[in-house]
């Protein structure tokens, strides 16, 4: 079985992080978030994966390689960005036969893809849809079912209360080989805003709905979100080899520390915290809800909370960071000061006064 893994977007809601790194290759706990999809694929008898790259490229093809978790890694690449319709055009000779599988590279779920093939081959419909429940459409695309499972209509951000159903489109299809006359050749195409809404007016899209674990990484909030899923997993804290922490220092489960790292007195660490290899947090600190990116290090009593940390970025003593802010790669944040609300600042900058609205400092 065959899977196309659009993994080439900007990921341009998680910049700065994204600028310096593609989004799929954002830690969680002890793997790049990446890894947890192809795990998955992987159990789910999912042979040869076509990695539909563009954005940052080379990054991920020295990361993944030829082969990973028993798959064939493939890359189709784009001289320019195609969107999430145009890469499966381009790697139609990749492909064809029979019914693939196509998955949003920033989602991870635990799908069980054998199930979803069976149920498309079942229905005989031109692309199946794996759909997942959500608490709150209205931020997504809601769908609207017949009782054959047949999408009959998707609707943008439903207003409160007007959804047609709580099923979201999941970032998961399977496509039968003729989807391709389908699909416009040699230029951007949004295979969701493009190509199912005229499927579903044919009657030859249907949506699979199931309930296992699933969520995307679009926002710092679903990042964190994500982290929080995936560490929950673990069931306590993980620790790498070579991490030190302080007998008097506490680390609440669910909770990463990488390898190298290191935790002073009194620390308060965790829950849903990913702490990557080589990051040093000094005494007396508190980090909760956060991802701390390698090399990321913490002065004496600073505090992260619902935040990012880039790689190598330093936060020196008394600093407070919060509520989704992003720090970039080899940031500088000096003593004593307050950064919340959701704040990004760009690779490499020092700050040396609080931020207490919502800003990009560049
Ligand atoms: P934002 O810029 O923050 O919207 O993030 P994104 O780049 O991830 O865009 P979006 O969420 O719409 O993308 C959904 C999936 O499609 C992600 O896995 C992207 O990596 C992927 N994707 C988006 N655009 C392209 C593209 O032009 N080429 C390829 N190969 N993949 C893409």
């Amino acid at each position: 079985m065959k899977a196309l893994v659009l993994a080439g977007g900007f990921g341009t809601r998680l910049r700065p992080l994204s600028c310096t790194r593609p989004k799929m290759l954002f830690p969680i706990g002890d793997q790049p978030m990446m890894d947890w999809m192809l795990k998955n694929l992987s159990q789910g008898g999912v042979d040869t994966v076509v990695m539909a790259v563009n954005y940052m490229a080379e990054a991920l093809v020295r990361y993944l390689g030829p082969t990973k978790y028993d798959l064939g890694i493939i890359y189709s690449r784009e001289q320019r960005p195609l969107g999430t319709g145009g890469p499966i055009k381009k790697a139609r000779d990749l492909l064809n036969g029979e019914p693939f599988l196509v998955l949003n590279g920033d989602v991870i779920s635990d799908i069980d893809v054998r199930r979803l093939i069976e149920y498309h081959k079942a229905k005989g419909g031109l692309a199946t849809v794996a759909l997942t429940p959500v608490s709150d459409p209205s931020r997504f695309g809601a769908v609207e079912l017949d009782w054959e499972g047949r999408i009959t209509r998707f609707v943008e951000k439903p207003e409160k209360g007007k959804e047609p159903s709580n099923l979201i489109n999941a970032g998961i299809y399977v496509l039968d080989p003729k989807i391709f006359d389908y699909i416009p050749d040699g230029r951007a195409v949004s295979i969701e805003r493009e190509v199912f809404p005229l499927l579903a007016n044919e009657r030859k899209l249907f949506g699979f709905e199931f309930h296992g674990l699933w969520t995307d990484m679009g926002t710092p909030d679903d990042y964190l979100k994500a982290n929080q899923i995936i560490l929950s997993k673990y069931e306590g804290v993980k620790m790498g080899e070579g991490a030190k922490v302080d007998p008097s220092a506490k680390i609440m489960a669910p909770c990463y520390i990488g390898p190298g790292a290191e935790i002073g007195a009194d620390s308060l660490i965790g829950p849903n915290t990913t702490i990557c290899d080589h990051v040093l947090i000094g005494k007396g600190c508190r980090i909760e809800n956060s991802i701390l990116f390698p090399g990321a290090a913490v002065g004496d009593y600073s505090s992260v909370k619902n935040a990012i940390l880039g790689e190598n970025a330093i936060l020196e003593r008394w600093v407070k960071v919060e509520s989704g802010s992003l720090i970039g790669d080899y940031s500088m944040i000096h003593d004593g000061v307050t950064i919340t609300d959701g704040v990004s600042i760009c690779p490499s900058k020092e700050v040396t006064e609080s931020i207490l609205e919502r800003r990009q400092i560049m």
